[in-house]
């Protein structure tokens, strides 16, 4: 698909609104994939997010991957997180956070999320930034039913950009977000036909055995490389908010090093450091823990 989809958050007399667009079909897995290239200038409060969930259908129970851009301050390097729910597992957020090594308002750069039955990968352009190995303990907090990509923008000023603390100034509206090259790879399914994963055995092979399925030698340092300068948040690394780490989560001892309790970063070199005196009982739990961001 070559056209370019503007994603447009404007004002209205102070009316907030929100824009984007959803896959016609839903998948039981696949390559969710699209060149994106986020607003410019002065970002904060502004959440642009591409994911993929069933949460129409299945309100309680659903499942969703995303990659979420936090807004940004023009000079700064641009935050984002990803994500993983399973079977309405919102109890048990799995966010990382990092910063992007590039400014993805200038050009276009590819983000790709990859579902499998054994896998997920989270792609920015070549380099994997995420994978997630699924094992038998995670049980139905790997995504498993047919689930729709989407892509949105919103303004998220409570939170988004160093905990609210940079708020949406409109005098920068529109805030425009421009999609092209978007890719679906998969097997399009009912997700109310009970039996659907066994009509999908051919396009999950076929997904399996694709490039992008697997993870080069050349990959995986670009990857450890990425992980180790720029993930600033890991819930795995998070003992305060899980003192087991859950099922999924492979304990890098030296990158956990890096990591406080809290599951953030212990020094942050470039980033001046000031504790938020909000209380972190108050976050655990929430649907987006990790928000309270220092600067
Ligand atoms: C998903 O969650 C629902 C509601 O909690 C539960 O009844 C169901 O057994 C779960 N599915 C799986 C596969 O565990």
């Amino acid at each position: 698909m070559l056209a370019i989809f503007h994603l447009v958050l404007l004002n209205f007399d102070q009316v907030l609104l929100s824009s984007g667009f959803k896959s016609s079909d839903l998948y039981s897995h696949g390559f969710f994939s699209a060149k994106m290239k986020l607003p410019s200038d002065y970002t904060a409060g502004i959440v642009v997010a591409f994911y993929t969930t069933n949460g129409d259908v299945f309100k309680r129970t659903h499942d969703e991957l995303d990659f979420e851009f936090l807004g940004n301050i023009r000079g700064k390097a641009w935050r984002f997180q990803t994500n993983m729910y399973g079977n309405g597992s919102t109890s048990r957020g799995r966010e990382e956070r990092y910063y992007l090594w590039f400014d993805p308002s200038r050009e276009f750069h590819r983000y790709s999320i990859l579902w499998t039955t054994k896998k997920i990968i989270f792609y920015i352009d070549d380099v994997p930034i995420r994978e997630i190995i699924r094992n038998q303990e995670m049980g139905a907090d790997y995504p498993s039913k047919p689930m729709a990509l989407y892509a949105t923008i919103w303004d998220a000023s409570d939170w988004a950009t160093s905990g609210g603390r940079y708020r949406t100034n409109y005098k920068y509206a529109p805030f425009i977000a421009e999609f092209t090259d978007l890719a679906l790879h998969g097997c399009a399914a009912d997700p109310l036909e009970e039996i659907f994963s066994s009509s999908c055995t051919e396009q999950d092979d076929q997904l399996d055995s694709a490039s992008y399925a697997s993870i080069s030698p050349q990959q995986r340092m670009a990857m450890k490389n990425f992980r180790h300068k720029h993930m600033y948040y890991s819930y795995c690394y998070d003992t305060l908010r899980y003192s087991v780490p859950p099922p999924e989560c492979l304990i890098d001892p030296s990158e956990k090093l890096r990591f406080k309790e809290t599951g953030r970063l212990k020094f942050e070199g470039r980033h001046r450091h000031r504790r938020s005196k909000r209380s972190r009982s108050q976050d655990i739990g929430a649907r987006n823990y990790g928000n309270e961001d220092e600067d």
